[in-house]
């Protein structure tokens, strides 16, 4: 049977969430937790493994690309990339399933095609999604991402670990995003304040990546989270673990992604990664040191 495999990695946000959907910059980073797709032809459409709607409209907007609208196709999904706590499953998801049949009828789009393609995916997630979650998802390695910019790739100096906190609690991104438009729309000068905060630690974290000030660094991310927590987007799950973490002797943590639950990333110096992690799961939270990918995309088997 013809078949086309390829994969797309997951995200840590560390700079900028939320305030990148008003225009703002925003840093992230990709994991090496990738979603694999492998499309087949098949008589009827089906879906295996993952559940998740937004597979529908890439099977669809794949099909669009191909010129093969209303053809059916079947996709088997795997993921060893941890589904809807603010990973950036959705935007993984979207970009394997397209590639996956775009390859599958001999075609791969430009990374630039790939990544819009995904963003119209990402609008069954949340209605004003800014990219960055495709963005970073295509192009892997780290990246400075400005809406209606595009992205710079960013090269990482110094020498430090992230590590993830899962609160298990479950959160919806689009609940989130909508959380933060009231706010700004009912609180229109504290939010303009906020996002020119929130701009100016974006471009402060971008020197300090690549110097490898890594204590700057993590100051910044301390601030980043406390503006998150201003904005509503923190949970008090999210505290126990920010605080563990800062108190074990990480140089900064915050929320990632959506928040509201989810998940939480603390940078850390290396001799400090085992007490962090312990402390993370002391408080309730499930830890994992975060392997970082240079690579996006990928199409084919490896
Ligand atoms: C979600 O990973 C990041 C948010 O900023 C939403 C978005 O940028 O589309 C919360």
């Amino acid at each position: 049977m013809e078949n086309f495999t390829a994969s797309a990695p997951g995200k840590v946000i560390l700079f900028g969430e939320h305030f990148v959907v008003y225009g703002e910059p925003a840093i992230a980073v990709a994991l090496d937790l990738r979603v694999e797709a492998t499309a087949y032809r098949c008589e009827k459409s089906i879906v295996e493994g993952l559940r998740t709607p937004l597979v529908e409209r890439a099977i669809e907007e794949a099909l669009r690309f191909v010129n093969r609208s209303g053809e059916a196709v079947c996709v088997r999904l795997r993921s060893n990339l941890p589904i809807s706590v603010g990973l950036g499953s959705s935007a993984a998801t979207a970009v394997a399933v397209i590639a996956s049949i775009t390859g599958l009828f001999g075609v791969k789009p430009s990374r630039d095609r790939l990544f819009r393609m995904a963003l119209e995916v990402e609008k069954t997630v949340h209605v004003n999604p800014s990219g960055i979650d495709p963005a970073i998802s295509v192009n892997g390695g780290a990246i400075l991402y400005r809406r209606g910019w595009g992205i710079e790739p960013i090269k990482l100096g110094g020498d430090f670990t992230l590590v993830i906190g899962n609160t298990g609690v479950p959160r919806s991104t689009g609940a989130m995003v909508e959380k933060v438009r009231l706010f700004a729309e009912n609180h229109p000068r504290v939010r303009d304040r906020l996002r020119a905060a929130a701009s100016s630690i974006a471009s402060e974290a971008l020197e300090a990546l690549e110097k490898g000030d890594v204590e700057k660094l993590g100051r910044l991310m301390d601030v980043n989270h406390g503006l998150l927590e201003a904005i509503g987007v923190s949970s008090l799950e999210l505290e126990r673990l920010v605080y563990a973490a800062r108190r074990a002797g990480a140089l900064g943590a915050k929320l990632t992604g959506a928040g509201g639950g989810g998940c939480m990333v603390a940078l850390v110096a290396g001799k400090r990664v085992e007490a962090v992690v312990e402390a993370i799961r002391k408080a309730g939270g499930e830890p994992m040191v975060a392997p970082i990918s240079r690579v996006g995309v990928l199409y084919g088997n490896g």
